[in-house]
């Protein structure tokens, strides 16, 4: 577990997500994004789901099962025939906004401050 003065692993990570959607709507689409992302995603959700077991955060199961939701969803979206890259960066950056818009804007805020008003940072 890394020791910051704040939670700035939360907001660097996210930021990276960002910058991934960015490269997803690039032209030529580089497939191996998808790759990226997905190691992204599962690298992420391990963290918070630490900090989420070690601090016994009362909200972890339905943020772990959103978590959840997202990994078969993004694994469903990966197996879509790669020849149909166009649709695929358009429904993947869709969903790829709400998800910053719904969960990291949103659950991931409330996390937040938990781990920030407790001992482990
Ligand atoms: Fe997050
Ligand atoms: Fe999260």
């Amino acid at each position: 577990m890394r020791k910051t003065s704040d939670i700035i692993w939360q907001d660097t990570q996210h930021q990276v997500l960002f910058e991934l959607i960015g490269r997803i709507k690039e032209v030529p689409f580089d497939p191996d994004i998808l790759i990226q992302l997905k190691l992204y995603a599962e690298h992420h959700f391990i963290l918070e789901e630490t900090y989420m077991q070690l601090l016994e955060y009362p909200h972890r199961d339905e943020h772990i099962e959103a978590h959840d939701r997202f990994r078969s969803e993004l694994e469903a979206m990966l197996e879509t025939d790669p020849t149909m890259h166009e649709s695929l960066q358009v429904s993947l950056s869709d969903f790829l906004y709400k998800w910053l818009k719904l969960h990291v804007l949103g659950i991931d805020k409330k996390l937040e401050d938990f781990v920030l008003k407790s001992s482990v940072k």
